[in-house]
């Protein structure tokens, strides 16, 4: 196949990419296959008084380019301490309500949502504690963990939420976990990797039990130099031991730094490319990847240049690292 999205479908995947309604041109339908609202199904932006959807135009513009041109949604994202505009600080029933009132604006037409985004703390002590949402939890038993069948928890109730909300409407949309720094099993320098085990504890947690609560947990996979976030060999391990536990593992932002210093045109990058993607078509339950955006010039981190093409404004150049995620997508 010579497009990403036709290449993908072929190997069973989607690859998807990240847009607001003024980057939609003719390249975001024919390279990909699937679409996340890069902002505006924030809440920030979408969350009105007590839990209502408000502001829905630029998210409605998104949702329905997709639809036009049969490419999946992944909803993005409900429940965050960052970019939460009037559902920062809400209690857990406030929380429920935007989720169940967010999960029916779109219905079927949003396939995956993310439900829980970045739940967990930059220094490996388990979740962002002291920190709205996480303060909404109670540990009822004092035995320090959140994560049992008596103490609240805003990660558990608000799938809880979104589960009956689905339920009730009789959908299919899937709901996902979402977090960065958890790709690998292990950091640079060999160290388990604690934030991807505290998010596979979360996981297994809700999927082991008597409820299944968790469908999907993104990887957002922004690689770069920082010891935490580089691409390690054991990614399709880690990848693999989430998929065991019988849910969907999706790349979902992803993007990778190109190393400017060896002036070797962009090969690095493109081979780095290629061994995150092939670790993923590698685990069968590794169903989608989504770049954080089309061009280097239009990503949030311009000055890396971390995506596919080069250009701007639906002008657009196909890099190395295009080419080598073609031909490995197209390797299956
Ligand atoms: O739209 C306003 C514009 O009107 C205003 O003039 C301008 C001035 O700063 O700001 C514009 O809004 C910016 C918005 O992007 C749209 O471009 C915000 O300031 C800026 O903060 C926002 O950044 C987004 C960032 O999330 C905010 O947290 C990035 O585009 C977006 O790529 C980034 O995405 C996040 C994921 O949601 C979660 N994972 C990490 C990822 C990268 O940071």
């Amino acid at each position: 196949a010579d497009t990403l999205r036709a290449a993908a479908a072929q190997a069973g995947l989607f690859f998807g990419v990240a847009a607001s309604p003024g980057r939609l041109n003719a390249t975001v339908a024919r390279e990909f296959g699937q679409l996340t609202p890069e902002n505006d199904m924030k809440p920030e932006t979408i969350a009105g008084p007590n839990g209502t959807v408000q502001n829905t135009g630029n998210a409605d513009t998104l949702v329905n380019y997709a639809q036009n041109n049969s490419m999946l949604v992944r909803g993005h994202t409900m429940v965050w301490y960052s970019q939460a505009g009037q559902l920062n600080g809400a209690n857990q029933a406030t929380l429920n309500t935007f989720i169940g009132n967010a999960l029916r604006r779109w219905g079927n037409r949003v396939a995956y949502w993310d439900v829980v985004n970045e739940a967990l703390a930059d220094n490996n002590a388990g979740t962002r504690r002291g920190q709205w949402p996480h303060t909404l939890d109670r540990d009822a038993n004092g035995d320090g963990d959140y994560f049992d069948a008596t103490d609240t928890d805003y990660i558990r109730d608000s799938f809880r939420a979104a589960k009956q909300a689905v339920a009730a409407a009789g959908l299919s949309t899937k709901l996902c976990i979402n977090d960065y720094d958890v790709e690998g099993l292990t950091v640079r320098g060999g160290a388990r990797n604690n934030k991807a085990q505290a998010l596979y504890d979360i996981v297994r947690t809700y999927t082991q039990g008597s409820e299944k609560l968790i469908d999907c947990v993104g990887f957002q996979s922004h690689f770069n130099d920082n010891p935490n976030s580089i691409i390690t060999d054991d990614l399709q391990a880690n990848i693999q031991r989430f998929a065991d536990l019988g849910v969907e593992v999706h790349l979902s932002e992803l993007d990778i730094d190109d190393d400017l210093s060896n002036n070797d045109i962009g090969q690095g990058q493109a081979e780095n490319y290629r061994k995150v993607v092939r670790a993923c078509l590698n685990v069968a339950r590794c169903t989608g990847i989504t770049v954080w955006g089309i061009a280097d010039s239009e990503s949030w981190r311009s000055s890396e240049r971390g995506l596919l093409f080069t250009g701007g404004n639906g002008n657009y150049q196909k890099k190395a690292a295009y080419t080598a995620v073609l031909e490995e997508l197209n390797r299956g």
